[in-house]
């Protein structure tokens, strides 16, 4: 038997149900806050991703050649496809814009708890606005989000920072661009590596002992009171956060966030405050996480744009959502079910099942020659709430049987009627 690839999954009908009710609290999360939806292809040019800072995620592609010798790849995250959209009509589009997307997103990654080969990424991100008041909406949606499949701030924090800290740190010992994007990128994985590893990786970039001594202090930061005495008075990546966090306030949220210096994400593009959600017991990986990147278009080759924005995979909070006991029970939507007592009656339940649907209802029809106690078990297990049934006697008067599968109550009905 072929099986399915490693690290994809399948979703029966079951896990089916429990994905689109996931999904609509995402849709639900977005819509609250006047976001519209867009999608992109799911393969993309692979030079939409090739960026050279050594980030992870380039090195995870599903690329191929396609039949005329393209370079191509599924996309491994949503932004670059999101970029190239904007890029593409940035002269016409009415700013800002507020658009999300669910797109499944591949990446040739080790697959353990929490992460696979494919994942679904709620993709949410504003475009066209440079101030933190949108850093502040996002975060809002997040939480929306957690509070309508009833997780609470016991549960998670939101850790934000910005990748202005580093640079302000690193700009005053003269590491700035690219030094400072991977920087970025090492630092990211200190959580994952021992220090030694992460020691040598940045003096492998060149950046010397003290300086190194000077970013371990740094990131080891929890409170913007303690942040201020480390950077500069007239710090900008203090001010910003300072603001984000009165904002924060201001929605009810200071519960949800905390400061994290460590916080600085492995992606190359963010330039301004980052956040990432992790459950307070520490035993998952992040949730989610994004933040700004005003920078993404001229690496494209466009005019930049200030933009800023999350993503937020569907694998890591199912398990959060499981480990709490919070994965709903979801039946199937269907309400009637229609069963012909002989097969005779055959057509006149096509012709019941017909009218129910016309009128709205979800109807199973029974197709095979099934016995009546077949016929209750299964409108049990599929969570209907009627069973109708065509009787020889009944039908010759026009009439259908309706049994309500709650109260047990029986009533015929004038196929008029129905
Ligand atoms: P990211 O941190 O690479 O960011 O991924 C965002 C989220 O996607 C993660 O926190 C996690 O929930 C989920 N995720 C990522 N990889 C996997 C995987 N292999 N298996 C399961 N879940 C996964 C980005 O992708 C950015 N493009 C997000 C963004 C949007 N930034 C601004 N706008």
């Amino acid at each position: 038997m072929v099986e399915r690839p490693r690290g994809t999954r399948d979703f029966y009908p079951d896990e089916m149900r429990l994905r689109n009710w996931l999904f609509e609290k995402f849709h639900a999360a977005s819509a609250a806050h006047g976001f519209e939806e867009y999608d992109a292809p799911v393969l993309e040019y692979e030079e939409l991703y090739t960026r050279k800072q050594g980030e992870e995620i380039t090195q995870q592609l599903f690329n191929f050649e396609d039949k005329g010798g393209r370079k191509v790849s599924l996309r491994p995250e949503m932004t670059p496809s999101l970029a190239r959209m904007v890029m593409a009509q940035a002269k016409t589009l009415p700013l800002p814009i507020k658009w999300y997307s669910i797109p499944q997103c591949w990446r040739y990654e080790r697959t353990q708890r929490g992460r696979g080969r494919e994942h679904y990424q709620w993709n949410v991100d504003i475009w066209g606005s440079e101030g933190i008041s949108s850093d502040a909406e996002l975060i809002s949606i997040m939480v929306h989000f957690f509070k309508s499949v009833g997780l609470s701030s016991n549960d998670l924090v939101i850790r934000i920072s910005s990748r202005k800290v580093l640079e302000e740190v690193l700009g005053s010992l003269g590491i700035d661009g690219d030094g400072f994007t991977k920087t970025c990128i090492i630092v990211d994985k200190m959580e994952k590596l021992p220090p030694e590893v992460i020691e040598n990786q940045l003096s492998e970039i060149g950046i010397n002992s003290e300086a190194i001594s000077k970013i371990q202090r740094v990131l080891s930061i929890r409170s913007l009171d303690d942040l201020i005495q480390n950077l500069d008075d007239q710090s900008e990546a203090f001010s910003e956060l300072s603001v984000l966090f009165q904002m924060l306030d201001s929605y009810g949220l200071s519960e949800w966030i905390e400061f994290d210096a460590s916080i600085v994400r492995g992606l190359a593009y963010y330039t301004g405050p980052v956040f990432e959600a992790h459950d307070r017991r520490g035993e998952l990986r992040a949730i989610c996480g994004g933040g700004r990147y005003d920078r993404l278009l001229s690496s494209l080759g466009g005019n930049d744009m200030p933009a800023t924005g999350f993503g937020f995979g569907d694998m890591v909070v199912m398990e959060l959502l499981n480990e709490r006991g919070l994965i709903p029970e979801i039946t199937s939507r269907c309400q009637d079910v229609v069963v012909a007592l002989s097969e005779d009656l055959r057509p006149a339940a096509m012709s019941v099942a017909s009218k129910l649907r016309n009128n709205g209802r979800s109807v199973d029809l029974i197709l095979d020659n099934k016995k009546m106690k077949w016929a209750f078990r299964h409108s049990e297990r599929i969570g209907a709430t009627r069973l109708v049934m065509i009787m020889p006697d009944e039908w010759k008067s026009g009439k259908v049987r309706f049994k309500n599968l709650d109260s047990g109550d029986e009533e015929d009905l004038l196929f008029s009627d129905i």
